[in-house]
Order: structure tokens, then sequence, then C-alpha cells
């Protein structure tokens, strides 16, 4: 088993990740080149990704209420007392330990069927193909897994974030494009990172960790990203609230630290596919 230490450029910090396991490079061939391309023909096509508005106040208003319901009745069900001001960026004041989390976390998969989303799938996917200009929904082709939704509770100075990845290196996940929408304590600070242009790199310019390595410590379904050829900074676009960060999933991602010394995040992600032609 070989480790290694690898430092990752933010913005504005450098955060290192401990590495343990194989890695290696892949094929000189660029997937999004044989794939369903849903940023093509837009202006953010070469950039991976675009910062939108959203939906209706009031459908956006009653998806972070909604949430917040569902996240009270995951620490409810953990025997955990809940503040009837509970508020989302103060989850870890609600939730204080690591165990206490953990117990969170296993009483429930963070990804939900469409029967729990608070607002109609619908004003969502038809928001998506408005930017997109091609008709999507969140059902994927073949049906290779049920629809859902996340919502991701990332607590301050914790490592309840993945590791800098491409959703694609996992094949039921090509094809599609990601939204990431931020429901609290999302900023500069705490919201998902990308690497510009990552999306149109060749598998031989980037350095992977293969099956069964972890990074601090951690196994992820995803192999991290360790190297690239080219510089790899990690900018966060920072959506605010109601608006939405539409990005490819060939795109590097991930890595979102919440480094708010006080306020944890929360958000939902889901991804669209196209809609096949009848
Ligand atoms: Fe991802």
């Amino acid at each position: 088993m070989t480790a290694r230490t690898l430092a990752l450029a933010y913005d504005e910090e450098t955060v290192t990740f401990r590495i343990e396991g194989q890695t290696g490079w892949g094929a000189p061939s660029v997937l999004l080149d044989h794939d369903d391309d849903l940023t093509a023909g837009r202006p953010w096509s070469a950039q991976g990704y675009t910062v939108e508005p959203f939906l209706h106040p009031h459908e956006y208003q009653r998806l972070v209420d909604g949430i917040r319901t569902l996240l009270v009745r995951r620490i409810a069900s953990a025997d955990l007392p809940v503040p009837a001001d509970f508020s989302m960026e103060r989850y870890h004041d609600t939730v204080a330990t690591d165990e206490a989390h953990t117990h969170v976390s296993a009483q429930g998969p963070w990804c939900l069927p469409l029967a729990d989303l608070p607002v109609p799938v619908e004003a969502i996917s038809q928001r998506i193909s408005e930017i997109l200009g091609v008709r999507v929904s969140v059902t994927p082709p073949h049906r290779e897994f049920p629809e859902h939704f996340c919502f991701r509770v990332v607590r301050p100075r914790s490592r309840d974030n993945n590791p800098p990845h491409r959703d694609v290196w996992l094949d039921r996940l090509r094809h599609a494009v990601n939204i990431y929408v931020p429901l609290a304590g999302s900023s500069p600070r705490s919201s998902l990172p990308v690497v510009t242009g990552s999306h149109r790199w060749a598998e031989s310019e980037i350095e992977r960790t293969l099956d069964g390595a972890q990074v601090n410590g951690i196994s992820f379904t995803v192999p991290s990203v360790v190297g690239a050829a080219y510089p790899m900074t990690l900018t966060r676009p920072d959506p605010k609230a109601n608006e939405v960060l539409v990005f490819s999933p060939y795109l590097i991602h991930g890595g979102a630290f919440n480094q708010q010394t006080d306020c944890t995040r929360v958000s939902l992600e889901m991804r669209f596919w196209r809609i096949p032609q009848a």
C-alpha cells in the first residue's frame, strides 16, 4: 500500500488530502467525445458550468422548508432532541459530535425517492431544460437505478465531503448533467468546487485512484483525482439562494471542504438526462 499527500489549490487556500492505495493515468481519449454533451452549444460549454436563476421564489422556499423538515425528522429518528428554532446552518450544534452525525447518517440514505422531494420534480426539470435548451428529465437511460434526489449536509471543518472526482468514471452516471442548489450555509468557503474546462481533458491527462484506494482514511465509490497534466485549481462558482449551479459530470468537481468555522452547509444535488425523441 502506497501513501502520499496531495495539496489541492482552491481560489484562496490550499487543502491537503492523504491518499492511500494504487493510482494510475488513463487512456488517451476524451470521454465526452463519445457521450451526450448536454452543455453543447451553450455559451458556457467550454468552461463546463453555469450559475443561473432557479425557481419561482415560493417554490424555492418550499424546497428549503421541505428539506429542513426531512432533516429534522432524520435527527429526531436518531433520538436526538431538536430545538423548535432549529436551523440547517446550526445542524452541528444540534448534532454536536462525529458519533451523533454518524448515528443520524445511519437513519437512512441522503439520496431519496422523488416522492420525498418537497417540490414537483417537473418544476425543476423544466427549468433545467430551459437553461440547457434541451428537454431533460431525472429518468436515466435504460433506467439503471431509481429516480432520486440527494441532499448533502457538510459540517464545518469536517470530512463530510468527497474528494475531487469525475462522476462519469461510473458508467451509470455518463451522458448526464448535474445540479447543485444551495439550501443553507453555502458560501465561497463551503460551496461545491469545480475545475474549469476539465470536462474536455483526456483520461491520459488525469491521474486517479484505482480500486480500493482511500482518501483521508475513507473509501469512496468514485475514484479520486490525485493529479493532472494541467494546473488543477478548484473554483467555487458559489451560487446564491435560489440560484442553481448546472455543471457537466465530466468536469472534475468535489473536494467541497466546508472551511467555515461555525456554519453547516446543506445543498440539493440531482442529475438529468436527455429525454429520448419519440
Ligand atoms: Fe460528483
